[in-house]
């Protein structure tokens, strides 16, 4: 099969959907891979590195026209619409519940067009999510020890404290992925932890791997209450899955808490589990409500392309090199992990919520495809 690989030019994307190690073993399984000029450069990987490991570096123009299958990072926008065709299958983020003209763009291309974050095991997992959550969760605790210094307008305290200082506070709310991977950084930068959660299970498992090392406390409206009131630093993690993020953090609460104290509220993306939380950007990353700074970038991994272009390449692999090896009708069918993750193919929706959120017909993903033969 014939791999493309586009360049991101969504601004502040520096990420890149394969990396040179994916792009050897592709061409050692008898493929083709079509890397455009300077897709890598973001995430520290030249064109040349692409050339030694079999792949052809092209222009934008023949990637997306002679690619059978185009590995992307983020959704196509507005000015890549009118690349897309039929007989060409995507494979990227996409989030097109929430973008109806790119839906339509899709639809009426023929383009079969597979998600990431769709892409779902059966207990439910998101495993092309996953890394970025870790990423996300990883970069919080540094964000937040980041805007406590006082230079940056923080209360001016070191979360790791020093022999005979106490150490600072870290308030965790959802122990998930991001919230476990909050909580090991914050326990490496020697602060107090504690984990909200609202799954006993959840909690059982965490006492496990984090061996005891964090307070796990059964959240609550007045649990929340209480553990800000203490916090240096609070790190919102929670999620309900196909739901906004649930208000847990009110402005009285924040009233209460410590002047010039962080909250970085991870779970903006589905809206944030603040009253007062709204999207920032790695060029303005943060504001002040009520005495506490605000950190809202809904976009965290874009600040380290390096790792979130490996960890993303990690597990989005397997999948290209089974939709390569199979077809994409051939891969699809064979693994319902996979074929969860098709949004759109012949120009029908196949994902119900994407459907439903656009009033558009759903067509279920045998038929798309029985259509699409015939
Ligand atoms: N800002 C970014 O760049 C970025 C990057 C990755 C993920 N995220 C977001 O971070 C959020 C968390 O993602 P995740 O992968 O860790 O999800 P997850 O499903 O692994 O974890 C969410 C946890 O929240 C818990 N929870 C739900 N309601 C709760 C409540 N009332 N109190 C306490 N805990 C509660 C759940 O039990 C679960 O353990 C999501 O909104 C995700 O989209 C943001």
């Amino acid at each position: 099969m014939r791999v493309g690989v586009a360049k991101e030019i969504k601004s502040q994307e520096y990420r890149v959907a394969l990396t040179p190690a994916g792009a050897r073993e592709l061409v050692q399984h008898g493929h083709d891979v079509l890397v455009e000029t300077g897709a890598g450069v973001g995430s520290a990987f030249e064109d040349d590195a692409y050339e030694r490991a079999g792949a052809a570096i092209a222009s934008v123009d023949d990637v997306w026209s002679q690619a059978e299958l185009l590995l992307k990072v983020k959704e196509p926008i507005a000015a890549e619409y009118g690349r897309l065709r039929e007989g060409l299958t995507l494979f990227t983020y996409l989030h097109i519940a929430a973008d109806e003209p790119l839906t339509r763009a899709l639809v009426d291309s023929g383009i079969t067009a597979i998600a990431y974050e769709t892409v779902e095991t059966d207990r439910g997992a998101l495993p092309l999510l996953a890394p970025m959550s870790e990423i996300a969760g990883r970069l919080a605790p540094q964000a937040g020890a980041h805007h406590l210094e006082m230079p940056r307008g923080g209360r001016g305290l070191l979360l790791g404290g020093v022999a005979g200082v106490a150490p600072g506070r870290v308030v965790v709310i959802g122990g998930g992925i991001v919230g476990y991977n909050a909580a090991v950084i914050a326990l490496g930068l020697g602060a107090q932890v504690t984990i909200l959660e609202r799954s006993v299970d959840r909690m059982r498992h965490l006492e496990e791997v984090l061996s005891g090392r964090v307070s796990l406390l059964m959240s609550s409206s007045l649990q929340v209450e209480e553990s800000l009131r203490e916090a240096d630093l609070v790190i919102g993690a929670v999620l309900i899955p196909g739901a906004r993020a649930p208000k847990l953090v009110t402005r009285e609460m924040l009233q209460e808490m410590k002047d010039a104290s962080v909250f970085v509220d991870v779970a903006i993306d589905q809206g944030g589990c603040a009253e007062t939380s709204r999207p920032t950007t790695h060029h303005e990353p943060v504001y002040t409500v009520e005495g506490v700074i605000h950190y809202c970038v809904a976009n965290m991994p874009g600040a380290v392309p390096i790792t979130s272009t490996r960890a993303l390449t990690n597990v989005t692999l397997p999948y290209v090199e089974a939709i390569a090896e199979r077809g994409v009708a051939g891969a699809i069918r064979d693994d319902p992990v996979l074929a969860r993750g098709v949004n759109v193919l012949g120009g029908r929706v196949t994902y119900e919520a994407v459907a439903e959120a656009h009033g558009l017909e759903y067509t279920p993903l045998d038929d798309a495809l029985a259509a699409a033969v015939a």
